[in-house]
């Protein structure tokens, strides 16, 4: 069964106005923009008017009589100068919400099903996350899901960054302090060594520190640059080097990222795309889409239509070097031949805009991927310290992303510890709430904005943050496990009569979730899951707060009203899911 609440009362005004001798396509329903006169209105006799010139007030009567007698609307009245006002019965907010209970999915329609890969995550390997890996992650995670519930394939690629300058740098700063390692010896023949000749302390160590000395030493810059051709080249010793330098750091990273919930399905990276780069050149240059300029083999991308300019796209620098976008281009190949995606998208800072639009159009213009595959970047805003600053540390450094999180399980420790004793206070529920708390901070903003981290707000209790969201479901989990009522989630919601406005308002917020997730999915926009869960959490708590609900005295009603908040706690259930992260039993 699906259900829609904008489409069962968009048919229902549709009819209406047909009968009334109009067509039907100007009967559309929208959410009443003005909650103290009407739930719903429809604004179809203004745009009819014209069309059949008739004064729209007129129009308005003639439908409105037609809906009146209908059972879906307690009110239905028309206001100058056409506007269509509707109030739903207590009948149809009932049985739609029995209906949406017993629905897959709640009734959500599925859209045309499509393979999908989503690249996130993104980070550089060897380097420590910091905070400006946080962003892609939580989004990255939360757009998967998303997609997935509505019955896509989606394929996460973490694409790292792990082909670049940075081996280069350890390598050489290894070389320096352990010089008679074999992989430094040019006569040695032999296999290297399984085991890495640096521990994962050593590696962070090394890193910083050759990442400073190749600011002031020039010399050995130019080294580090010399290693990493050797690691491009695929000299044997370089990337022996490279795949312990790997393992470690990946390991690490994968931990991380468990610690967030966020799995990637490939654990590809820029040294994957390597072999397909070659293939690159060749595909612009036969094609003839490529010309030199000033040494650099270039495509120009510009189109007539831009508003701002579109330089062309580098794809060898004049020294014959790839780059950044010659990489994507030629992971797009890979990700053409081996998987043929109908879509795929990209989470990066919105910086990153003008790079994805040169090399989407590269693709496109080059046949790499085909005309009907959708290439989308997710662009999204810093995220800044509480103060609407760059996020540091206090010693003026990035932070690490371990220790980002750690605050925040630190504060949400400290409040938790004010309310409850000690001793019932897991780990696990601070781990649990602090991920709510990061997660929904980050996800409640539109994406494309900057928003301020600011960990005390995130982590109340109380507004719209995801511990309130968490507390809402640990909540109604409680009643019902005091209850001791066994539920079968096939509501009857009949017994309940004369409607307390929050019991409408829970119901009406209920039922808006199927409309609410299709186009949050559709507009791949998390914020709107979060905005309409922090609506549901308030609507749940002004019925619980006006309602006894153990207290009830006729049992029909008492069981409606359990499985009613049930369904609530569910749905919320299924939100979060989405947003990538999950409730603790108490709290
Ligand atoms: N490693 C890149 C960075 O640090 C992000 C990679 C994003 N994905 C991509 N296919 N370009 O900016």
């Amino acid at each position: 069964m699906s259900f829609s609440l904008t489409e069962s009362l968009n048919s229902i005004l549709s009819a209406a106005f047909q009968s009334a001798g109009y067509d039907p396509k100007y009967g559309t329903v929208t959410v009443s923009n003005r909650p103290d006169l009407a739930e719903y209105q429809c604004n179809g006799a203004m745009s009819a008017a014209k069309e059949y010139h008739e004064p729209p007030f007129a129009i308005a009567e003639k439908v409105v009589a037609y809906l009146r007698e209908n059972e879906a609307f307690s009110e239905a009245s028309f206001v100058r100068p056409g506007f269509i006002n509707l109030k739903l019965s207590e009948g149809f907010l009932a049985s739609s919400a029995a209906d949406m209970a017993v629905s897959e999915a709640y009734g959500v329609r599925m859209p045309a099903h499509k393979k999908i890969i989503i690249d996130y995550g993104g980070p550089n390997v060897a380097k420590p996350l910091h905070i400006g890996h946080l962003r892609t992650a939580i989004i990255g995670e939360s757009v998967k899901r998303m997609l997935r519930y509505m019955g896509h394939e989606v394929i996460g690629d973490i694409h790292l960054g792990d082909w670049g300058l940075q081996f280069g740098l350890i390598i050489e700063e290894l070389r320096d302090r352990h010089p008679e390692l074999v992989y430094f010896d040019p006569d040695y023949t032999g296999d290297y060594p399984l085991e890495a000749p640096f521990t994962l302390s050593e590696l962070e160590e090394i890193y910083p520190a050759a990442s400073a000395r190749s600011k002031e030493d020039e010399a050995f810059m130019a080294r580090a640059h010399e290693r990493t051709w050797l690691l491009q080249h695929e000299d044997r010793a370089t990337l022996a080097l490279w795949k312990h330098i790997m393992a470690l750091s990946v390991e690490d990273e994968r931990k991380l990222y468990d610690r967030l919930d966020v799995h990637f399905e490939l654990w590809n990276g820029e040294s994957t795309a390597a072999p397909f780069v070659p293939v690159v050149v060749k595909t612009v240059q036969e094609q003839g889409l490529s010309r030199i300029s000033n040494g650099a083999l270039i495509v120009d991308v510009a189109e007539e239509s831009d508003k701002r300019e579109v330089p062309p796209c580098i794809i060898l620098k004049s020294d014959g070097a790839a780059l950044y976008q010659t990489t994507d281009l030629g992971t797009l190949i890979m990700r053409m031949r081996e998987y043929a995606p109908d879509e795929i998208i990209y989470v990066t800072d919105k910086r990153q805009e003008m790079h994805f639009t040169q090399v989407f159009r590269v693709a496109k213009k080059a046949g790499i991927v085909k005309p009907e595959t959708e290439l989308v970047h997710i662009g999204y805003g810093t995220m800044n310290g509480k103060d609407g600053k760059p996020f540091k540390t206090r010693s003026g450094g990035v932070m690490r992303l371990e220790y980002l999180i750690s605050e925040v399980e630190d504060a949400v420790r400290e409040k938790m510890k004010e309310r409850y004793d000690d001793e019932e206070l897991s780990e696990e529920t601070v781990r649990m709430v602090a991920l709510a708390a990061i997660k929904y901070g980050d996800l409640s903003n539109q994406a494309a904005k900057d928003y301020n981290f600011d960990i005390d707000r995130f982590a109340s209790f109380e507004g719209n943050t995801g511990p309130y969201i968490l507390y809402t479901m640990v909540r109604i989990r409680s009643i019902l496990a005091k209850s001791g009522i066994e539920l079968d989630n096939h509501p009857d919601f009949h017994a309940l009569s004369g409607f307390a406005p929050s019991l409408r308002q829970l119901l009406r917020t209920l039922i808006g979730f199927t409309d609410m997730i299709e186009d949050a999915t559709r507009t791949l926009a998390p914020h709107k899951i979060c905005g309409y869960i922090y609506q549901l959490s308030d609507a749940f708590n002004s019925f619980y707060h006006d309602t006894p609900i153990l207290k009830e005295e006729d049992s029909a009603k008492r069981k409606a009203y359990l499985e009613l908040i049930a369904l609530a706690e569910r749905v919320l259930d299924t939100c979060i899911g989405l947003l990538g992260f999950s409730a603790p039993d108490r709290m």
